[in-house]
């Protein structure tokens, strides 16, 4: 027998998910979305231990800082032949966010900008704990298309 009036069950988290939509500004960002990563290399490259990161998340002072030392990169040996590292640091910066202004120290998370800590709080313990998330700069573990650019979720 069908049910077309079958009520879908919503967690929670969803409803938490519908409060915090629309908070705060979140530069480089547009209806919470970003370009995706569209250079080949530095999207197999970038995402051998995490997705990819959309460049522009951050402006281009803080990739210098990033691309200036991979094989110290977060307690990690992401370091790249000279070649490569130059092509995707190039991408890196030709499609960084572009502020106003900078601010110091420039920062290096996603995940430590006041627009980002605004917006996952609540999420934080959550993805600590889970071990399927592990923390929250792991995006694709909440946001299905992060890394097609898109993090509202439905
Ligand atoms: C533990 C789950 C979780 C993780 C991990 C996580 N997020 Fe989120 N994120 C959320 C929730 C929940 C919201 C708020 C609900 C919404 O607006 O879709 C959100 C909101 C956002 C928004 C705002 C979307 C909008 O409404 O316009 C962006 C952008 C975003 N996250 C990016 C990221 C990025 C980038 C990462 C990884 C560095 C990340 N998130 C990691 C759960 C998570
Ligand atoms: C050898 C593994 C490895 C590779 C390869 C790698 N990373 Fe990472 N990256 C890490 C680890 C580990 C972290 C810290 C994650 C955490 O705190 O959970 C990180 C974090 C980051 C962060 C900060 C995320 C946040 O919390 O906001 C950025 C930005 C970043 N990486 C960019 C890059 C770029 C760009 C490349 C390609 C040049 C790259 N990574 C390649 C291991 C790697």
């Amino acid at each position: 027998m069908k049910e077309p009036f079958a009520m879908t069950s919503k967690a929670p988290f969803v409803a938490a998910l519908a409060l915090l939509a629309g908070l705060a500004p979140r530069p480089g960002l547009a209806e919470g979305s970003v370009r995706q990563v569209t250079d080949p290399v530095a999207k197999e490259e970038c995402s051998a231990c995490h997705m990819a990161y959309q460049p522009a998340f951050l402006p281009a002072e803080s990739w210098k800082k990033i691309f200036a030392d991979l094989s110290n990169h977060f307690g990690e040996d992401a370091s790249l032949d000279p070649k490569t590292e130059a092509r995707i640091r190039n991408y890196y910066l030709r499609h960084a966010a572009r502020w106003r202004s900078i601010p110091k120290p420039v920062p290096i998370r996603i995940t430590e900008l006041p627009w980002f800590t605004r917006e996952h709080t609540r999420f934080a313990a959550r993805a600590k704990q889970d071990p399927k998330i592990g923390s929250l700069s792991n995006c694709t573990a909440c946001h299905r298309y992060a890394e097609r650019g898109w993090f509202e979720n439905d």
